[in-house]
This record gives structure tokens, sequence and C-alpha cells, in this order.
């Protein structure tokens, strides 16, 4: 089978050669798309694939239309939003993501972002610490429970909201359970994001909620900039001099929130959360097994278009 590795933000050389290795041993054929300048490129590439690795590259129904052979689309990661599953479905195509393999690394950025910002973005200002403050880890998955645990081992305190949990599976991963989005933001000094961009959840953190935020509260975003109500961020941060953002996934209004805020909010340049070396070796090799092991025997696991 003609296999299509196309990401706009290439994996490690490492990653890369492990994937190729594993493909070819079972006896596929790999084409490589790195960095590619437009999204037409994916869609040329894709004519005669029969299966994709991707990372956030848009697989728009456009790029389905335009790979009549392709069945098997697996996304070496977690979030599949950039997806068209209505599309894939419709063509019976499998869609499967990585569960949990590049979570650590997403996981270790939070608490970066957490330290540079309570240190003044790295500037000599004086700064605060984050032991003996209080964590609120906003959906409890693979990346919010490695979060929690270590934000714990630096001495912090965490909770977690999750709806999809119980309470017992939110103490077995060492934190304390809260029950409302309210109460979760109003006794967080800092909150981690983790949910996933639904139509359920866009938009859906936006003035409300992050203005009831204790006295110098941070909001760290590792999931989507889509969850975020961009306006009403604006506003909250500008009646409460206060509060701070700080974002691995860029907001539209970015410039005038630098602006307006200076070192009060930060995006990086480019999504880097699972931008490790490890990460892309364990959520690349896995996206390649298991096209390796659907086409051998179907095995549909981790297919999230069922
Ligand atoms: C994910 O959903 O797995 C993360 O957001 C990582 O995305 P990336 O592969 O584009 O870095």
């Amino acid at each position: 089978m003609k296999v299509l590795v196309a990401t706009q933000k290439p994996f490690a050389a490492a990653a890369v050669n492990g994937i190729k290795d594993i493909l070819s041993a079972a006896g596929h054929d790999v084409v490589l798309l790195e960095k590619y300048p437009a999204q037409e490129d994916l869609v040329a590439a894709a004519a005669d694939s029969e299966a994709m690795i991707i990372r956030s590259d848009k697989v728009t129904a456009e790029v389905i239309a335009a790979a009549p052979k392709l069945k098997i689309i697996v996304r070496a990661g977690a979030g599949y939003d950039n997806v068209d599953l209505a599309a894939a479905s419709e063509r019976g195509i499998v869609v499967m993501n990585t569960p949990g393999q590049n979570s650590n690394a997403v996981a270790e950025l939070a608490i970066a972002l957490m330290i540079f910002m309570a240190r003044t973005q790295f500037t000599p200002a004086t700064g605060s610490e984050i032991a003996g403050k209080r964590l609120g880890v906003q959906a409890f998955g693979a990346v919010g429970r490695l979060v929690g645990a270590k934000a714990k081992a630096l001495g912090m305190s965490v909770s977690a909201l999750d709806p999809f949990l119980k309470d017992e599976q939110i103490v077995a991963g060492g934190a304390e359970p809260v029950h409302s989005i309210e109460e979760l933001y109003s006794n967080s000094d800092y909150l981690s994001i983790h949910i996933p961009a639904l139509p359920s959840t866009i938009k859906s953190i936006g003035y409300d909620l992050i203005s009831r935020m204790p006295k110098g509260a941070t909001l760290v975003n590792t999931a989507r900039k889509e969850v975020i109500d961009e306006e009403g961020l604006e506003k909250a941060l500008e009646e409460r001099p206060d509060l701070k953002y700080i974002t691995d996934v860029m907001p539209d209004n970015y410039a005038a929130l630098q602006e307006k805020f200076g070192l009060r909010v930060f995006a990086t340049p480019k999504k880097m959360g699972a931008q490790t070396a490890e990460a892309n070796i364990n959520a690349g090799l896995a996206a390649a097994r298991q096209i390796v092991d659907y086409f051998a025997t179907g095995n549909t696991r981790f297919q999230v278009n069922k």
C-alpha cells in the first residue's frame, strides 16, 4: 500500500526513520511530504495514497475527495479536530488517533508555561512560586492526569473536573474531584485546559469563567485555541490587571493582547507541546504500527469514527 506521511510540522528524523522501517518491513511504500507551503500540496499528494499519517495537517473533504484509494488516516497524536470525520466516514475511511503517545511532552510543556509565567517570562522582575498554589485541571485525560501528577510533585494542590470520569477515577489519578466548571475556575490559581475542540467546547471558555479566577491567577492553554472565546478573554484581562494567559496555541487576537497586556500574555510561536523527539517517536511509530496492523488483521482498536 502507498502510505503518505504528511507533516506540515515535521517529525524528528529518528521518528521518520522508524516510521519508514516499520512500513517498509511490512511491504508498504512510504511517501514523505513535509513542511509543505500550501494546502494544495496535500491535496495533490493525497491522490494515490491508500493510507495517511498526519499530525495537525488538515484532512478536509477536499483532500478526501482527491484520494479515491484512501482507506485509513492515522492522526499521530490525540486531537483529531483537523480531520473531516463526516467526509471520511461517508467513504468508509477508517480514522484513528494514537492516544497517550505524546501526552508527556504536552504535560511537561504545561508545567513549563506555568513556571515561565510565575517567573514573569524570565525577566528580572520578582516572580512567584508555583509550590503551594492551587492547580485546576480541566479534563482529566492522558495529558490532564500527567499535568496533575507533575504539579503535585512540585508542591501544588490539584483538583480536576471531568464529566466523563467518576470521582473515584479522579481521586485514583491523584486529584480532588470538582463538579462544576464555575467551581474549578473560582478556586484555581493556575487553570490548565485539556479539553478537545468540539462543537460543544468551541468558545466555551470566556469572560464568565475567566473573570471568576482568583486574584493573580494564570490560565494555561495547551489544548486548542478554538476553545477560548477570545473577545471574552480580552475583556477579562482588561478588567482584571492581575490575570494572566499563556498558551501553546496562538490566539487570533494575539497582537492586540500583547500590545494591551505585555508580559501578562504569552503564546509560543508555533504549537510545540508535542514537539519532542520522544513524542514524535512514540506517536509516529504507533501510527505506523496501527496502519500495518489494520491492513494485516483489520484491527480498528483506535478508530475514532466508528
Ligand atoms: C495533539 O492533539 O496530539 C497535539 O495537539 C499535538 O499536535 P501536533 O502533532 O500538531 O504537534
